[in-house]
């Protein structure tokens, strides 16, 4: 008989002769004359209920069944009179596919995250991890859904790559150099390493993306991404994955347009499809989420420039760790403040001195600023960033040449820039990040399945 997913079970409308169960004991209890034992298999956060009774040929092992253990259970579907579960499963069979001896470590009891990250291995099986895991996969597939109705078309951006996106120089660097060669020579060369020349890992796939939404016309890209930033903060981690469209013929407007019709969209998504993992987190995870979620699928979001954004935060009184200066690169209390406390809710801040933002955003008139974009969102902060991109070969020739780049390492970007260029936007949408916003999480490594941070490379 094949195996029946615990999710279809639940959802059934009626009582079955006989189901297939396969999963791992969450509890177990021996009363007098059965054994009672809760399973998931992971398809849903809720367990389905087992009664095994004493006359089961093999109820002596079935009695001694630890927590963590693999069980396949055979027997009809039958309304529970239990509270708050619909079906059990009358065990007719009870089959132990492997015992887990006794320390196993998430017997039952409430367990720190602190703690779980230590075991991120195993934590998928507790409650709260297995509904975060699901609705970061649900959301991926959502993503994808949402680019493909609009006629987005999906770009694999390369992982390796010889530049730096953002120039800011946190890359981790490639090397296909054998260790006993560079210990011979004595000294690595870090401009040859990958066979002779430079290689790193990306930091952004926009430059691949503006080189297809030149050609394909709208695009996204969406993989893993990785940053050498030495910073230990809830909202940092070395490798993320970054979502990034990028638009022909659209300029900053249109750009924050597709970021609040983006992040509407998926929060709705998972407010539709993931309602009951998502109620763990609206009910035990943090009580203001509910609200939050609301607030971000319902009302339009703020638009407001750094220069006005500098004058908030200077006049509202608030003594900043960091105090604010026009010309400064806001850091995430500012950020929060704008966003949780001042606006009450989501906020592009647009046009940032262009002296503290990568050489590819399109120059305002000003001479001072770019047309650059940020996402501010309450407990995050920066959720987005993007910009216009300097579609003017001049103009980005000049930046260039003032930011001390290479024309020569450039010259492919800048091709398009000579043949057919279009004024164009794009965005980078952090989505650990958009996992946190969406569940209340705090810390960014609780979102990752395996997360790279500094000092931390298990598993
Ligand atoms: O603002 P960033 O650095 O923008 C770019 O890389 C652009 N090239 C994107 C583009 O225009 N196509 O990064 C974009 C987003 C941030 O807003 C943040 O949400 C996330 O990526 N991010 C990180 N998330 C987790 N850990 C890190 N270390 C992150 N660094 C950036
Ligand atoms: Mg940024």
């Amino acid at each position: 008989m094949q195996r029946v997913k615990i999710n279809q079970l639940l959802g059934s409308k009626t009582a079955m002769d006989s189901v297939v169960v396969k999963g791992w004991v969450r509890t177990k209890r021996n009363a007098k004359d059965f054994s009672f034992m809760e399973v998931n298999d992971g398809s849903c956060l809720k367990n389905i209920q087992i009664i095994a009774g004493a006359d089961l040929a093999n109820y002596p092992e079935v009695e001694r069944i630890t927590t963590g253990s693999a069980i396949s259970v055979t027997g009809p579907l039958v309304a529970s009179p239990g509270k708050g579960q619909s079906w059990e499963v009358q065990a007719r069979e009870v089959e132990i596919i492997s015992l887990s001896p006794e320390d196993y470590p998430l017997q039952k009891k409430r367990h720190t995250d602190e703690f779980l990250r230590t075991i991120a291995h195993l934590r998928p099986r507790t409650n709260k991890f297995g509904a975060i895991f699901r609705i970061r996969s649900e959301v991926i597939q959502a993503i994808h859904m949402f680019y493909r109705d609009r006629g987005f078309y999906c770009l694999s951006a390369p992982v390796i790559t010889g530049s730096d996106c953002e120039g800011a120089g946190d890359m981790f660097r490639v090397t296909s150099l054998d260790p006993a060669e560079v210990a011979r020579q004595g000294r690595m060369n870090f401009n040859e390493d990958f066979f002779g020349t430079q290689a790193n890992l990306t930091v952004s796939g926009q430059l691949s993306a503006e080189m297809f939404a030149l050609s394909l016309g709208d695009v996204y890209t969406f993989g893993p991404t990785f940053r050498a930033e030495n910073s230990n903060t809830s909202r940092h981690v070395a490798e993320f994955w970054m979502l990034e469209p990028e638009m022909a013929f659209c300029d900053l407007d249109g750009n924050m347009d597709h970021g609040e019709e983006l992040v509407k969209a998926l929060t709705r998504h998972v407010m539709e499809h993931c309602a009951e993992d998502l109620s763990l987190f609206t009910k035990f995870v943090d009580k203001s989420l509910g609200g939050m979620l609301d607030t971000l699928v319902e009302q339009p979001y703020e638009r407001v420039t750094y220069d006005e954004g500098v004058e908030i935060l200077q006049k509202s009184g608030r003594k900043f760790e960091f105090p604010v200066d026009n010309g400064m690169d806001l850091q995430s209390e500012h950020e929060r403040f704008l966003a949780e406390e001042y606006f009450k809710k989501p906020l592009f801040l647009t046009n940032y001195p262009k002296d503290i933002k990568p050489f590819y955003m399109r120059q305002n008139d000003d001479g001072r600023t770019v047309a650059a974009v940020d996402l501010l969102v309450p407990r995050i902060g920066e959720l987005i960033g993007g910009s216009q991109r300097e579609e003017r070969l001049d103009h980005l020739e000049r930046r260039m040449d003032e930011m001390g780049l290479s024309k020569a390492d450039y010259w492919w970007y800048l091709d398009s820039r000579r043949f057919g260029t279009v004024s164009h936007s794009g965005f980078g949408m952090g989505f650990e990040r958009f996992l946190m916003l969406i569940t209340g999480i705090t810390n960014i490594r609780d979102v990752v399945p395996f997360p790279r941070t500094p000092g931390a490379i298990n598993f």
